[in-house]
């Protein structure tokens, strides 16, 4: 049985709304218990802690940002947390990225016993390559496979709503990374990387890209940090050897761009054989973004029009004339 001021404290500290506290407490009694050889209940303990650990983690931020004034509206759109359902194999990617993202992901998994082993398993990512190609979907997939949160700050709106504090604000989501573990995605991270940038306010950019450094050196939390950039030949090469790996994504070639079509057309049918060669060479040069949002309007289409099944010359037209305004 725990001890009287044991359970004085867990009360105490619930009133008090002090979490750190509350579990301190907790893993005292669990660990009080296993010493008087209740092991399984010290299991049952532990594990109880855990889950309500991370219950708690999402309305953890929240308290810090209104701790340190920053308006939560204003907070909501830098950023956006939440809990992904989705996972790698929602993706269709190259098979060198999968390989690295499957090993990251593996590593992530077995966390605990590297470090056991004094080895860091693999959590901070550089993604690169052009708009609509998964940068900020991979991100997400991560965080699904592993169960974990993913935090999505956006660099651009750090720079230009909290000029003269970015700094700050920056070492306030490092901060996070200790005691919430997530994937943190930095993105749009050309707007800190660049060293060519357009920003009125040179010297800033450069303390913010300066202190991000650091705090991504320095950071030794079990959270995955990923950056990610559409414009990586603008990045400062100072940047490249702070991360564990730097995954380049390529537009979609014509396989995977069949591969696309198919896995956003599956639930449905069309009226007519469908030539995948031919899609595949209309698309060509367009994004996975872009791929996944004209197989929506087709479904569309089919939905408004009353019919049962999807046809064909509506993703043609529609892939046509996407690449027209593409040029
Ligand atoms: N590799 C991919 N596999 C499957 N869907 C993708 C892929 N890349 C992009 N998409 C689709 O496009 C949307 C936007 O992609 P996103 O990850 O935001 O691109 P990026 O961050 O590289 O600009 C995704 O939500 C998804 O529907
Ligand atoms: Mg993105």
């Amino acid at each position: 049985m725990a001890a009287a001021d044991q359970i004085k404290s867990l009360i105490k500290s619930f009133g008090q709304s002090d979490d750190a506290r509350f579990f301190s407490t907790a893993l005292q009694i669990a660990a009080t218990e296993a010493q008087q050889g209740h092991t399984t209940f010290a299991q049952e303990l532990k594990k109880l802690i855990d889950e309500a650990k991370n219950g708690r983690s999402l309305n953890q931020i929240e308290k810090k940002a209104i701790q340190i004034n920053l308006p939560k509206r204003e907070l909501q759109e830098l950023i956006e947390v939440f809990q992904p359902k989705i996972s790698l194999k929602d993706m269709v990617l190259d098979n060198s990225i999968k390989l690295k993202l499957n090993s990251v992901i593996k590593e992530q998994e077995k966390w605990q016993l590297l470090k056991a082993h004094n080895l860091e398993p693999k959590r901070k990512l550089l993604l690169t390559g052009a708009p609509g190609t998964g940068k900020t979907m991979t991100a997400q997939a991560i965080a699904g496979e592993l169960g974990i949160a993913v935090y999505i700050i956006r660099l651009d709106g750090l720079m230009s709503k909290f000029l003269g504090e970015s700094i700050a604000k920056l070492r306030l989501i490092f901060d996070a990374m200790n005691d919430h573990r997530a994937v943190y995605l930095f993105d749009e991270f050309d707007s800190i990387g660049s060293h060519r940038n357009q920003h009125q306010d040179i010297g800033e950019i450069k303390r913010v890209l300066n202190s991000f450094l650091i705090n991504i050196e320095k950071d030794k939390s079990n959270s995955i940090i990923i950056a990610a950039t559409n414009l990586p030949e603008s990045l400062d090469k100072a940047l490249f050897r702070r991360f564990d790996e730097i995954l380049e994504y390529p537009l979609p070639d014509k396989e995977h761009i069949i591969e696309i079509i198919k896995k956003n057309t599956k639930a449905f049918s069309f009226s007519t054989k469908v030539n995948y060669k031919e899609l595949s060479e209309i698309a060509n040069g367009l994004n996975y973004s872009e791929i996944v949002r004209i197989c929506e309007e087709t479904i569309k289409e089919m939905i408004l029009n009353g019919a049962d099944k999807l046809e064909i010359k509506t993703l043609k037209s529609l892939l046509k004339s996407r690449n027209i305004v593409n040029g």
